[in-house]
């Protein structure tokens, strides 16, 4: 859709104001195991991959902007909430958006968009400490209330992976397989984040091409939830698969992994966020030789697969040859990252 606002010309700067620019960015996500089951506080694990955002905020305009562009709810509905939530001065922000992680794929671009704009407004603000250091839970914190303010629903997951890097194991009571990292709370709900080390997985993820939107797909299960038992099964049976997941991710054992990806896959369709285009990619790639297992990952209802192949070339050619785009997908590196502070030119 073509944006009907005017760019605001860059030399609409207010001078007096401090002039430094802070830049932050952070890594997509990929869900293992244990989408929406999260959101009923069942584990789930998940693990940052190698594609990123970056976000650079200065308050040297006259107005609020997202590059050069007057900022709009219809357009720019995390960044704005992410400037409403956490930007608590009167001087207009403007914030200039890279992004490497593909929108509506499931593999994390909100959530990155949004931990790297709350990390560089942070930063703008002088929140780190005397050494520098900034606070990862408070991050963590703030990045999961704006997505919840937008979305209106969902769990910490995304948005504590993007901030954690790594691996990590995530549930409404403490999983217990890793190292306590920090609680996240909204309303009476409350998710215990673990740092859990992962091997080197080889994923190749096949996005299917049809966006499939986070709130819908997480309003569709609540409706499940409430109207049917094989939901709330389902849902519970997502959550067992992410325990029975840790020793084989522990042994790195190919077969065990691939065969809990296939049953987590079963589920998420029960609870209904499976879509035709994925279903495809799913039957398809499975018949290649290489695959240990493929599922849906992420919120479903469209956006991707990942699957676990040791012949990530052939899994790729086959999800391209169904319509589908592959991603080889890194799992595993640095989750936020800051620049030091610049003026701006
Ligand atoms: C989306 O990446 C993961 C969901 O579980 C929703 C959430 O936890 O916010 C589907």
């Amino acid at each position: 859709m073509p944006n009907p606002f005017q760019a605001v010309p860059p030399s609409s700067r207010v001078e007096g104001l401090s002039d430094l620019r802070a830049v932050a960015s952070a890594p997509g996500k990929l869900i293992l195991f244990g989408e929406h089951a999260i959101v009923y506080g069942h584990p789930a694990i998940a693990a940052v991959t190698n594609q990123r955002t970056e976000v650079e905020v200065d308050r040297c305009g006259d107005r609020f902007t997202v590059n050069g562009y007057r900022i709009h709810e219809r357009y720019h509905s995390y960044l704005k909430k992410a400037v409403e939530h956490v930007w608590k001065h009167d001087d207009p922000i403007r914030i200039q958006t890279e992004g490497g992680v593909p929108s509506a794929s499931g593999t994390g671009s909100s959530a990155a968009l949004t931990v790297a704009t709350v990390a560089a407004l942070m930063q703008l603000d002088g929140q780190q400490d005397e050494e520098g250091n900034h606070d990862l839970a408070k991050l963590a914190q703030l990045s999961f209330e704006v997505e919840r303010l937008t979305q209106g629903g969902g769990s910490p997951i995304d948005t504590s992976t993007s901030t954690a890097g790594g691996g990590i194991a995530i549930g409404g009571k403490p999983p217990g397989i890793g190292d306590p990292l920090w609680d996240i709370t909204w309303e009476d709900h409350a998710w215990s984040v673990e740092r859990i080390a992962l091997p080197e997985l080889s994923i190749v993820v096949g996005n299917s091409g049809v966006k499939g939107k986070t709130d819908e797909q997480v309003a569709k299960v609540a409706r499940g939830v409430q109207r049917n038992p094989l939901v709330r099964e389902a849902l519970a049976d997502i959550g067992k698969l992410s325990h029975e997941a840790i020793p084989a991710l522990k042994a790195n054992d190919y077969v065990a992994i691939g065969e809990l990806m296939n049953k987590a896959h079963s589920a998420l369709h029960t609870i209904g966020v499976n879509h035709p285009a994925l279903q495809k990619l799913v039957d398809v790639v499975r018949d290649v030789p290489g695959t240990y297992g493929a599922k849906i990952t992420g919120a479903g209802g469209g956006g991707s697969i990942a699957v676990l192949t040791d012949k990530p070339y052939r899994a790729a050619r086959a999800i391209e040859e169904a319509g589908g785009t592959p991603y080889q997908i890194t799992i595993g590196g640095p989750g936020v990252e800051w620049a030091d502070m610049a003026t701006v030119p």
